[in-house]
């Protein structure tokens, strides 16, 4: 029996796998969301001899997409894709997002925007009227992390956001580090006033990577809850 988070969750992703037609280059989100999407599509493929081609965004997923049965290749060999299915951590009223709580965001933005279209899987519970309860991820490369950290505290200054608090992600005794090897900075904003803003400025500092706000690029939401019932905004 599935809780009632994953029962939401569940609901999205089998949605959003109708989306997905025969001979389409897919996108594969990264997390718990997306993990029941891979599993969604790996039925398909199996049982209904759907044909696609599935562009992970993470090691992960990869591993997840080959167990399910899906035909895995990298972006470099399918260059642009018909569509990307993924999670969120946070999603607006204006469908921007923020991701990168499991760590890929990176991979994430890269393949969302090698898209046609990006379409969100989320239970009810990451909608919010403003972005940033959710510690925002910015990916930093280890060279220099520290000097990076203050320079990115140091340009929060004067910006629209309630919160500066800013914390290098942990994995045990050292940093975590992503598939790209790099680190990851939590900044814990909590009210990000000008998403657009933010996102432009902490691109522009050396040393970091991406971010984990996505302006513009979801096209679709797909909202499950627990009950089964889902919302679809465009
Ligand atoms: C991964 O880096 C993230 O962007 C995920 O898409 C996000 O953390 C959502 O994960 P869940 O579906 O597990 O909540």
């Amino acid at each position: 029996e599935l809780s009632p988070i994953d029962k939401a969750k569940f609901a999205a992703a089998k949605r959003a796998a109708e989306f997905v037609e025969d001979g389409m280059r897919v996108g594969l989100g990264t997390g718990s969301t997306a993990a029941w999407l891979v599993r969604c599509l790996g039925e398909l493929v199996r049982e209904d001899g759907l044909r696609i081609t599935g562009v992970p965004t993470s090691s992960r997923t990869a591993q997840l997409a080959r167990d399910a049965g899906i035909t895995v290749v990298s972006l470099d060999e399918a260059r642009w894709l018909d569509m990307t299915i993924d999670g969120a951590d946070e999603f607006d009223g204006r469908l921007n997002l923020i991701k990168g709580g499991g760590g890929a965001l990176l991979q994430e933005k890269i393949v969302a925007t090698a898209s046609d279209q990006m379409i969100v899987i989320a239970d009810i519970s990451k909608q919010v009227e403003t972005l940033g309860a959710f510690p925002l991820p910015v990916e930093v490369i280890p060279f220099g992390w520290q000097t990076t950290k203050v320079l990115v505290e140091e340009t929060l200054i004067g910006l629209d956001v309630l919160g500066r608090e800013c914390g290098v992600r942990m994995a045990g005794d050292a940093p975590y580090v992503t598939d790209e090897g790099n680190y990851i900075l939590d900044l814990h904003l909590h009210r990000i006033g000008n998403a657009r803003q933010l996102s432009l400025v902490l691109n522009q500092i050396p040393g970091v990577v991406e971010n984990g706000l996505f302006i513009d690029i979801c096209d679709i939401l797909v909202i499950g809850q627990a009950d089964g019932r889902v919302a679809v905004r465009d």
